[in-house]
């Protein structure tokens, strides 16, 4: 069996030998050094200012709204476009604080909202939650032009993209924040994890607040000592003090321990991925029956899934048949078009159609991209993609 996710982290047992060993020793297992000191490498490596941990991608994205309101940058009922191709708990959020979600459809060359696909909505947008799916993106340089020249707000869900490249920049970085999921399977696994990225400092303070019940304590002094003093509290009741709206999306020290340990390994699992992708790739550009990319414009493609898209729905038929039958564990292409999910027809009434996504839906499927697939998998995966 070819499975989806083939081990919970990159290096498995050394990983596992050395988190058993940090249990044993470590005097505090709730959010502490080691979580800071991810945050600050991970902030590093990505190019970001910040980078704030919690718990997994989608608390990441419940995050990043929920600060985004509490900041005043959001207003309950603006409309916030999303990528209709995407995971449930990208949109997930925007239904469940307020806002109004307008689904836009992808450009089927590479699964991803393109400037073409974001005109027609783009007027009266407060914000545009952008999914790059898959480790794909579209023209982002230009996306992010549009957003500007609109007054948008560009915001990044990068839960599939770390380590992506167009234009000499990372994925993730285009925008005022990017989410990122530490989750098994994806590039980097901290079992259960997620990352808020962002350069601007007011939000990076609204991020820190609303993570962990809204008291200020994980904040730098002299921020601690500002938001202090505007509430007018002395330093007894400043212990639980809570300055806005949150919740508790709290990582744990073994969450950041692992992270420690994996980002090590971020430059092998991005290429490793990457040279599947091409190997893939190469394996699908001779076979018609598949809708292909155009991906020309990224400088390096890393997905920890690959999708494939089939001209006809008897086409996907066959290939998901025969995927399944060589012992390749299949899903469909992330969510599919979320339009057609039960729970965004019971909060949406009459969301305007997204053909491609509608499509991808319907003819497309993905199989795992692990950087530990032996050359024997890689082989039958392409003998497959080849017809
Ligand atoms: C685009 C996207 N956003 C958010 C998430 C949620 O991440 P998590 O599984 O860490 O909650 C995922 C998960 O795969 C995803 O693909």
């Amino acid at each position: 069996m070819i499975k989806l996710i083939k081990s919970t982290f990159h290096r498995e047992a050394e990983t596992r030998r050395a988190l058993a060993e940090f249990v044993l020793r470590a005097d505090m297992l709730s959010m502490g050094e080691q979580c800071r000191t991810f945050e600050q490498a991970f902030a590093l490596r990505q190019g970001r200012r910040h980078a704030v941990f919690v718990g997994n991608g989608s608390v990441a994205n419940l995050l990043l709204v929920q600060a985004l309101l509490n900041e005043g940058r959001l207003r309950r009922g603006d409309r916030v476009g999303f990528s209709a191709l995407t995971w449930p708990t990208n949109v997930m959020p925007l239904l469940q604080l307020g806002l109004e979600p307008v689904p836009v459809d992808c450009a089927l060359d590479t699964l991803n909202v393109s400037p073409d696909t974001l005109e027609p909505c783009v007027a009266g947008l407060r914000a545009l939650f952008l999914t790059n799916v898959l480790g794909f993106c579209d023209d982002l340089p230009a996306l992010r032009v549009m957003c500007e020249d609109h007054g948008v707000l560009l915001l990044e869900d990068n839960c599939e993209a770390l380590g992506s490249r167009t234009a000499g920049t990372q994925l993730g970085n285009f925008s005022l924040a990017s989410t990122f999921s530490f989750f098994v399977g994806h590039h980097l696994s901290t079992v259960e994890g997620g990352m808020v990225c962002t350069d601007d400092d007011e939000l990076h303070e609204r991020l820190v607040v609303s993570r962990a019940h809204g008291w200020d304590r994980d904040l730098p002094p002299e921020r601690r000592a500002r938001l202090r003093a505007e509430a007018g509290v002395d330093d007894f009741h400043a212990r639980y003090t809570f300055h806005d709206l949150a919740s508790n999306f709290r990582p744990t020290e073994l969450n950041g321990f692992i992270g420690n340990r994996q980002l090590r390994h971020w430059d092998e699992i991005v290429e490793t991925r990457a040279a599947h992708f091409a190997r893939f790739s190469q394996a699908m550009a001779g076979n018609a029956d598949f809708h292909p990319y155009d991906l020309s414009h990224m400088d390096l493609v890393s997905n920890f899934a690959m999708p494939v898209v089939c001209r006809t729905p008897e086409l996907a038929g066959k290939y998901r048949a025969e995927f399944e039958a060589a012992g390749v564990e299949i899903r469909p292409v992330v969510a599919g078009d979320i339009t057609r999910q039960p729970f965004y027809r019971r909060h949406v009434r009459d969301a305007p159609a997204c053909p491609v996504a509608g499509l991808v839906h319907g003819n497309g499927f993905y199989f795992g991209n692990n950087p530990d697939l032996t050359g024997d998998e890689t082989a039958v995966l392409c003998e497959l993609l080849g017809g």
